[in-house]
């Protein structure tokens, strides 16, 4: 009976030691599904105890980790749910979307024919980068013919110097919004440089000329 109950103890205390401490722990810089697919984590033992888990955004970047590697200023501001957020290990807080609201759009690329422009049903995925106000894009492009149909994320599209100028790519809020038709007329043709430079050195030269006649 005595042995019976020591090894119920101690398997006690292994499930104690096995489940107390674990968080899960990455950082979307080195590896985008910490933030759009954080369900595909397991959570790892800490180095240092403190039973709390966190998940913070910072610059975009979704890190998740144990709270005992945060300094003390950002552990005492790590109370909201948009930016930075604490939970015991029991809740595994810290491996659901973060911020749970953030958006999705369908991301894709692809040439004018291909299953990116024709298929509007495909489902829209986490942008892996968290911005407040980003928003989905389309964007199609007559010069490049491998890439020429693009949806995602504007905050993605930004970081890699295409849609800047939101006029060359259609944008719009909400999850999945980027579902139009190729065809559809709302979507502008991005610009190529040489003819947008050209044709607004034009308009320059032209409005200079006509305000000086009147
Ligand atoms: C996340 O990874 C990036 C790139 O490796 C690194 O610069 C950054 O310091 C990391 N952040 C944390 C909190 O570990
Ligand atoms: C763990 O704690 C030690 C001593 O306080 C510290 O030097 C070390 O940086 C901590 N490690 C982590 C991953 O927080
Ligand atoms: C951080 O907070 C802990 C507990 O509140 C305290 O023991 C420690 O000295 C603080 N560290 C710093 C650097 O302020
Ligand atoms: C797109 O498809 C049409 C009809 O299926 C075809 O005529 C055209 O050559 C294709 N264009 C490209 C760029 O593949
Ligand atoms: C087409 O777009 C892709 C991705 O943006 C880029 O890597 C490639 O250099 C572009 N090709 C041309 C001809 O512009
Ligand atoms: C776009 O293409 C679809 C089928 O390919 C067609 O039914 C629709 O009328 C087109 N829309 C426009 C605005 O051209």
């Amino acid at each position: 009976m005595r042995f019976l109950l020591s090894v119920g103890i101690v398997f006690v205390v292994f499930l104690a030691y096995a489940y107390s401490d674990s968080c899960v722990q990455c950082n979307s810089s080195n590896d985008p599904k910490c933030a759009t697919q954080p369900e595909n984590f397991l959570a790892k033992q800490c180095t240092n105890s403190s039973s709390t888990c966190y998940v913070r955004v910072v610059d975009g970047v979704t890190i998740r980790g144990c709270a005992s590697e945060l300094d003390n200023a950002t552990l005492s501001t790590c109370n909201n749910n948009m930016e930075c957020m604490t939970c015991s290990f029991m809740e595994g807080c810290n491996g659901a979307l973060f911020p749970q609201y953030r958006l999705s759009c369908i991301q894709c690329s692809g040439s004018l024919n291909s299953t990116c422009s024709l298929d509007i049903s495909a489902r829209p995925s986490v942008c892996p980068t968290y911005k407040l106000g980003d928003k989905c894009y389309i964007r199609r492009d007559d010069k490049n013919t491998t890439q020429s149909f693009q949806r995602g994320c504007l905050s993605t599209a930004q970081s890699n110097g295409v849609c800047t100028d939101t006029s060359d790519c259609y944008t719009c809020e909400g999850n999945g919004c980027n579902f139009l038709q190729a065809n559809e007329t709302v979507i502008p043709w991005a610009k190529g440089s040489g003819y947008v430079y050209g044709s607004s050195l034009f308009m320059i030269v032209v409005a200079f000329f006509v305000t000086r006649q009147s």
